[in-house]
């Protein structure tokens, strides 16, 4: 462990040369060398004690012991989940492994998954990070734990939290904090001040004697804002640009759904909820547009024992920026492919394509920074459904027709996008919610601090002359300022 506090350029220089030499792979991998910076780079963030992953995966014993079928799930590329293809488009925080990676692995396992030196270990990087935005402003948390029982199912459940506010206030960032990572799969949270809707809640709370209320698909009611906030295991909160953000009600209800993985023994969970206010007046509110199957030119319907497609259009009237594009269907579901179009179709923007749709895996997918999408451009989404019994999630057996609908057995074409209205140089604004893999200040996030997120903090605060963000007081904002602010904020990069 070094302490970027007291580094230079040269230690950045130094350890750029370190990574490009640990790179070079050897052909006789070995634990300690070769598979452990593997590992702990993209699997043990969930394969720890008390967290998701059914198995740690942190000392040679245990990655040993799983040695097959950690092969296994890399080659079928099944961990680390990730759905969207990376090729397709860039997104924040891709979890896969490079071609090279999984070399490493098969040749590992065929030679017997040789230990090594402990001495070349790098260790683990700091996985607890605590709070990652400092301190929040608002902290709501779910008003009783929810007891989930070790029946080996899995559970959606909405827990109704309101704000409590008085007054209206921006927000630039929301943070899901569930209190039992072993089975806290997602979660995902809903916004509304519609009293009816509020009170259609209370009522579905009511009916269900259990704290919160069972909802698979969406929230069990109609909800203005369906995406105020959303966490999946390892990921940052989305943290808005500066002047980008959300809006609060007075008298606004959080409905917080949380997807429960499979447990064998009984578990409680009372997830916190932490709002961080904007320092800058909001002057763009984020906006949701929701396709469904209002935007389809054929009814909503899969007939047991096919596979279908259907093919949603939007024309977008105005220059738009995006900043995530959240696919979501059921159990059916088959793949998404998004993207926009020009009108003389000699154009096309990629926005996601999620070849084997998991339902289990879903993500907030959001792009490095803001996508623009030109008004007069026609946004395309493609959903495939498979309603046979080859697909080994159909909760039908035999398949069943089905509709449109929040329930498992129903199925659902939905695509969420976060935007902002388009101004000149938003393609230059970063979105960055990347998992953090223990360096605060791993902005360009690949595992350590170096020149890469120096230049990347520089291209985005970097200023000459009547700079907000100079804290040397030198009249500029450049290297120095950089150095200043991480000697105070700066973390231990492993
Ligand atoms: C985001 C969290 C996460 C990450 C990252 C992750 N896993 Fe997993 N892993 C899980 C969960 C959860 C399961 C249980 C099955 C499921 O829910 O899909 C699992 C299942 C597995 C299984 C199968 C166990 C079983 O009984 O089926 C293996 C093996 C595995 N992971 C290895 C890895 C490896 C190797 C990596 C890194 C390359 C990795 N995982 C990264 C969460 C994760």
């Amino acid at each position: 462990m070094r302490h970027f506090a007291c580094s230079s350029f040269l230690f950045v220089f130094l350890a750029l040369i370190s990574n490009l030499t640990l790179a070079q792979t050897l052909n006789n991998p070995t634990f300690h060398l070769d598979i452990a910076p593997i590992i702990y780079n993209n699997c043990t963030e969930c394969h720890r004690v008390g967290e998701l992953g059914p198995m740690p995966l942190t000392t040679y014993d245990e990655v040993a012991a799983n040695g097959y079928y950690i092969e296994y799930v890399t080659q079928s590329g099944y961990m680390p989940p990730w759905t969207p293809d990376h090729n397709y488009t860039t997104l924040n925080g891709e979890r896969f492994l490079t071609e090279e990676e999984k070399q490493t692995i098969v040749d590992w396992v065929g030679a017997d998954m040789p230990e090594g030196d402990p001495s070349d270990n790098p260790g683990m990087p700091d996985f607890d990070m605590g709070l990652q935005l400092g301190s929040p402003d608002l902290v709501l948390t779910m008003s009783e734990a929810y007891l989930h029982g070790g029946d080996g199912l899995e559970q959606y459940q909405v827990f109704i939290i309101p704000t409590g506010l008085t007054e209206t206030v921006e927000v630039l960032a929301v943070e899901i904090v569930p209190s039992n990572n072993a089975i806290a799969h997602h979660g995902l949270i809903g916004y509304t001040s519609n009293p009816s809707s509020i009170n259609a809640a209370l009522a579905l709370d009511e009916a269900d004697p259990a704290a919160g209320y069972e909802s698979f698909g969406d929230y069990g009611v109609p909800v203005e804002d369906r995406l105020f906030g959303g966490w999946v295991p390892g990921s940052l909160p989305l943290m808005f640009p500066q002047t980008i953000g959300k809006i609060m009600e007075p008298g606004s209800q959080l409905l917080l759904q949380m997807h429960y993985g499979p447990s064998y023994q009984d578990e409680l969970d009372q997830t916190t909820v932490n709002i961080y206010f904007a320092d800058l007046p909001v002057e763009r509110e984020v906006e949701t547009y929701t396709m469904t199957p209002s935007d389809l030119s054929v009814p909503f319907y899969i007939p047991a024992n096919e596979v279908v497609s259907f093919h949603g259009t939007l024309e977008v009237e105005t220059d738009m920026s995006v900043i995530s594009t959240i696919p979501h269907s059921h159990l059916v579901g088959k793949s998404w492919l998004v993207y926009a179009t020009s009108p003389d179709n000699q154009d096309t923007i990629p926005m996601i394509s999620i070849p084997n749709w998991d339902f289990h895996w879903q993500g907030i997918f959001t792009y490095p920074s803001l996508l623009k999408i030109p008004g007069g451009y026609t946004i395309h989404a493609i959903a495939e459904y498979d309603n046979t019994s080859s697909n080994t999630f159909n909760p039908n057996n035999p398949p069943q027709p089905m509709w449109f609908g929040d329930f498992t057995t129903d199925e659902m074409f939905v695509l969420f996008f976060q935007f902002i209205e388009y101004l000149p140089g938003d393609e230059d604004i970063s979105i960055i919610s990347e998992p953090n893999v223990g360096c605060l200040g791993d902005v360009v996030p690949n595992g350590s601090i170096d020149i890469s997120d120096i230049l990347m903090i520089l291209s985005q605060y970097g200023c000459l002359s009547n700079c907000v963000s100079d804290v040397t007081g030198d009249g500029a904002v450049t290297i120095s300022d950089v150095l200043v602010v991480l000697s105070e904020f700066g973390e231990f990069c492993p």
